[in-house]
């Protein structure tokens, strides 16, 4: 593996970045965090109430702090937030502390592995198809930016995905 102290998996809602991130960490040996979670443990809130409470410019920058301690670490991988990558200083640490990995998929794959999650704020609206599409629109140049490896998801259940990646790392 890269010489990188860490592996950072970036990419949009439902490209499977905390399911393959656990296989990947089993693989390997690390230690998996997967950075919402870690945000939500940090706040004793869920997702949806920090959204609620202190709008997105709140989570984000809880984002940030978790992410930037996240990064600190060693051999960890990370399973980021889709959005992590909208914040330059992110991006930055990211490429400085990790390997990045970029999981693509699919929108109507998007659609379907989302179909019953009620846990992402930005998709409570009705038309999760536009949102899905404006923020991939949006975010792909970003991930592009920081991304040391692509791998696309959209046919692959997570342990075939975490097997074909750890062949690639
Ligand atoms: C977000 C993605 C979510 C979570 C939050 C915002 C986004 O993480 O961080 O709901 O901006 O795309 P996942 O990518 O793990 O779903």
């Amino acid at each position: 593996m890269n010489p990188a102290p860490n592996l950072v998996l970036v990419g949009p809602m439902g490209a499977g970045k905390s399911s393959i991130g656990r296989r990947l960490a089993g693989r390997f040996g690390l230690d998996f965090v997967d950075a919402d979670r870690e945000i939500e443990a940090r706040t004793g809130a869920s997702i949806p109430t920090i959204f609620e409470c202190e709008g997105e410019a709140g989570f984000r920058a809880r984002e940030a702090a978790t992410l930037a301690d996240l990064l600190q670490r060693e051999g960890v991988v990370i399973a980021t937030g889709g959005g992590a990558v909208l914040d330059a200083g992110n991006r930055g640490r990211m490429r400085e502390r990790g390997f990045v990995v970029h999981l693509q998929v699919s929108l109507a794959r998007q659609l379907d592995r989302l179909a019953r999650d009620r846990s992402r704020p930005l998709l409570a609206g009705d038309d999760r198809e536009q949102v899905l599409r404006r923020l991939t629109e949006q975010r792909a140049p970003l991930y592009a930016e920081v991304a040391d490896l692509c791998f696309d998801t959209d046919t692959l259940f997570p342990p075939q995905a975490a097997a074909q990646l750890t062949r690639l790392l």
